[in-house]
């Protein structure tokens, strides 16, 4: 059976200091950390690479750890990425020309493999991947920034995916927080990011477990 899982999204934490904010968040209940890594060139923006997960592992042992690989050559950190000791490696379809070759490279290197898939791709362009895949990630807003608006027309995607594959694992990204978890949890998403409702939240335990129950109902 699917379970419910709370991922806190880190981006518009205090990157200085990572690590505390970290430990808040699974101290808070955070189930796993949704860290979303920018090149510059998929995305607009930038943050961070390898060198940093692979310092925060050194004060985090035991978390589950999930890239978003917001990047234009996802196979490039394949290998940095499984050594700094990442668990999940979600990388986006739409540059990549071999899916198969780097979903294969990521489950030799140790990791699971998510496939992500901006709000234009459609879930047909992922289908024939799906089976060999742990995780989809639905975009919920236009990869790149937090705090943006959650889009509820991306809900199809999840309803479709939710049922022709009953078991997958499917994690929305992008405006998830109290008020759009209703829609995503009818939907069928069960692995919930959430950046800016959680992290900037006064009671973020609270928010965590709001989001967690919604999901599990
Ligand atoms: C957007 C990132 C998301 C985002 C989540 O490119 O992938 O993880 O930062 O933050 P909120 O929940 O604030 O949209
Ligand atoms: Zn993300």
């Amino acid at each position: 059976p699917i379970q419910a899982k709370i991922g806190p999204s880190i981006l518009n934490a205090d990157l200085a200091n990572l690590a505390a904010e970290s430990q808040k968040l699974l101290d808070n209940g955070a189930d796993y950390l949704h860290l979303d890594v920018m090149d510059g060139a998929f995305v607009p923006n930038l943050t961070f690479g390898h060198p940093m997960v692979k310092c925060l592992r050194n004060h985090i042992k035991e978390a589950f750890f999930e890239t978003h690989m917001m990047v234009q050559n996802p196979e490039q950190w394949i290998a940095p990425m499984a050594d700094a000791g990442v668990n999940l490696y979600t990388f986006h379809v739409e540059p990549v020309k071999d899916v198969c070759n780097v979903t294969r490279k990521i489950q030799e290197a140790g990791m699971k493999v998510g496939l992500a898939i901006k709000p234009g791709t459609e879930v047909k362009e992922i289908e024939k991947y799906i089976d060999v895949a742990d995780l989809v990630l639905v975009m919920t807003v236009e990869p790149g920034f937090g705090g943006q608006s959650f889009m509820a027309d991306m809900m199809p995607k999840v309803e479709w995916l939710r049922n022709n594959y009953p078991n997958l694992d499917i994690e929305v990204d992008g405006g998830v927080g109290p008020k759009t978890i209703d829609c995503c949890a009818k939907a069928g998403a069960n692995w919930i990011v959430s950046g800016t409702a959680v992290v900037g939240s006064a009671d973020q335990r609270q928010v965590i477990s709001e989001l967690r129950n919604v999901v599990k109902s």
